[in-house]
């Protein structure tokens, strides 16, 4: 039976890498990378060089595929989403079917960890439904955008016995003003931190984590939030895309 491997590759640093996701890279025939057109081609360039550094066997192939664009247009963010799953999973069936013989391994290079925000489980679960490929998988972990921002802050990920939030820009602009005591946001588009108008709110904001480009900036919302605002303009204009994730906070350990 044809076997895939979901495997966390880290979040831009290729020393991210785990010694599981390196043997899990070794076990594959075929290594399936995403494009995700010129923009975001660092990304890409970021996964082929975790190839040439871990895998030393001689006879891996490696497959790139273009991912689907999502269309937004007539369609509800949930229909979008699901349509766009849809089409991937389309792409991901014939890559299945193509590029697979039987009884060998395919490996997915994922960003991060695929267990947040990411949605090739729930991808590869979707071909496994249509039942047209025979095939069983695994999911190695990863360190995440999440491990990357605290790491780089020095700072623990919650508070001592509090929770965490981990949502969206989108979500974090609808829930205010309660904001839980930690809230890391990613996948924001819209700079949501600009709303937090709280004097006690701190934000510990990153781009570029693991990479060469890593910029991190810290400090109370409301007094650091124009310059982060500007610093990720200028860095968008200058690198043509970007990835950034922040946790805002309230409060302190031991606080009742
Ligand atoms: C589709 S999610 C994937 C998250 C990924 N699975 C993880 O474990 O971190 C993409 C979002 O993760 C965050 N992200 C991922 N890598 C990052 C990095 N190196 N620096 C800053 N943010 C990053 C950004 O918020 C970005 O919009």
């Amino acid at each position: 039976m044809k076997q895939i491997l979901i495997v966390g590759i880290g979040a831009g640093n290729p020393e991210h890498m785990t010694v599981q996701a390196i043997n899990a890279l070794n076990r594959a025939d075929v290594l399936f990378i995403p494009t995700k057109g010129e923009a975001k081609s660092q990304l890409a360039v970021i996964r082929r060089d975790i190839c040439d550094r871990y895998v030393t066997r001689a006879d891996g192939r490696v497959v790139e595929f273009a991912v689907p664009v999502r269309q937004t247009t007539g369609r509800s963010y949930d229909q979008s989403v699901d349509d766009w799953h849809a089409a991937i999973a389309q792409s991901y069936q014939r890559l299945l079917l193509e590029e697979l013989a039987p009884d060998q391994t395919g490996a997915f290079l994922v960003w991060g960890d695929p267990m947040l925000y990411d949605s090739t489980i729930r991808i590869v679960e979707r071909v496994r439904a249509l039942g047209t490929v025979d095939f069983d998988y695994s999911v190695i972990p990863g360190i995440t955008s999440v491990q990357a921002l605290t790491a780089s802050h020095r700072i623990p990920l919650n508070l001592v016995g509090k929770p965490v939030q981990i949502t969206t820009g989108r979500r974090l602009a609808e829930s205010f003003p309660g904001l839980a005591e930690t809230a890391v946001v990613m996948l924001d588009g819209e700079q949501a931190f600009m709303a937090i108008d709280d004097p006690e709110a701190f934000i510990y904001w990153g781009a570029y984590l693991g990479t060469p480009q890593e910029i991190v900036l810290s400090g109370r919302v409301i007094e650091v939030r124009d310059e982060i605002l500007k610093t990720r303009a200028e860095a968008r204009a200058r690198h043509g895309w970007i990835m950034d994730v922040y946790l805002v906070r309230k409060g302190a350990d031991f606080d009742a």
